[in-house]
């Protein structure tokens, strides 16, 4: 790839999801774009820019940008969000809910890729909650692809397999013939899910009610300081005062300005009085 193709590509991507392909990602965006190369059948990324300049309907651009962010994720990524959830947080929100009177929890899985994110946040509240007080996790993703997958909510056995044989028996069902090798989410608790299509850095998300957790964890990494800043500003306006905002634990806020309280590494707290 040459040097102006790699500009126009990060470019063009930075302008639409405000990823920062550093110098040091050409390497992973010309593999990347080997596999566009193919699906659109051209023979030369300096062809496929020129596709992207002329296309109409943005079609390519969002195959390129979902090429490009990693969906990388797994089931109970990060257990100490999981532990603190279940030990911490739900315990408190129950307690103010009576109060309060919310009528259940609300979480928002923001950047949930492929949905072991959320499905481990639902087998966490059906754990410690059971039905004492419904609860509803809205996934989003900026990649209806991702979306998808984390919608059907169909896994491999290997990626399974690392729960707790209790854990795949009450939330999974088995599959057999051509399901082979697969296991799907239980209707039960995938019920308690809502997935549609959001990019986090355009205008504000559509939700009339803020949440008492969000998490938004592995995806600001990919993006500049000023856009972080954007991002968590944003998303405190979306959390209940005393509510939680759970980052991945690579992106500590530190240096970035908010309004957020830091109750331990990757978790916040918007303050009860703000
Ligand atoms: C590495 S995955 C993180 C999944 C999960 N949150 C976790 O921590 O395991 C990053 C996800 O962010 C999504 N993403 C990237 N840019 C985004 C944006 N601007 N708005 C919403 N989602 C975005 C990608 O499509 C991808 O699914």
């Amino acid at each position: 790839m040459r040097e102006n193709e790699f500009e126009f590509i990060r470019g063009l991507v930075y302008e639409h999801s405000r990823i920062n392909l550093g110098p040091d990602k050409r390497e992973l965006v010309s593999a990347r774009l080997g596999k566009r190369l193919r699906a659109t059948k051209l023979a030369t990324v300096g062809d496929y820019c020129h596709f992207l300049q002329t296309e109409r309907d943005g079609e390519e651009l969002a195959h390129l940008i979902d090429a490009i962010s990693t969906n990388h994720t797994f089931f109970f990524r990060e257990i100490a969000h999981f532990d603190f959830l279940s030990q911490i947080a739900v315990p408190e929100l129950k307690a103010r809910a009576r109060t309060e009177h919310w009528p259940r929890l609300d979480i928002w899985s923001a950047a949930c890729s492929s949905g072991e994110e959320p499905y481990s946040i639902a087998i966490t509240l059906d754990e410690c909650l059971g039905p004492a007080w419904p609860w509803h996790i809205e996934c989003t993703d900026i990649s209806n692809r991702i979306l998808a997958k984390a919608a059907a909510g169909i896994y491999r056995d290997e990626t399974v397999g690392k729960l707790t044989p209790a854990r795949i028996s009450r939330y999974f069902q088995k599959g057999y013939g051509p399901q082979e090798g697969n296991y799907r989410v239980k209707p039960a608790l995938q019920a308690g899910l809502g997935f549609q299509q959001l990019n986090l850095l355009e205008g504000e998300p559509p939700f009339p009610h803020p949440f008492h957790v969000i998490f938004c964890r592995n995806v600001m990494i990919y993006f500049d300081r000023k856009t972080q800043e954007e991002l968590v500003q944003k998303l405190t306006r979306h959390i209940v005062p005393g509510g939680y905002l759970f980052v991945g634990h690579s992106e500590s806020l530190t240096g970035i300005r908010h309004s957020l309280q830091t109750i331990k590494p990757a978790i916040y707290r918007r303050p009860l009085n703000s």
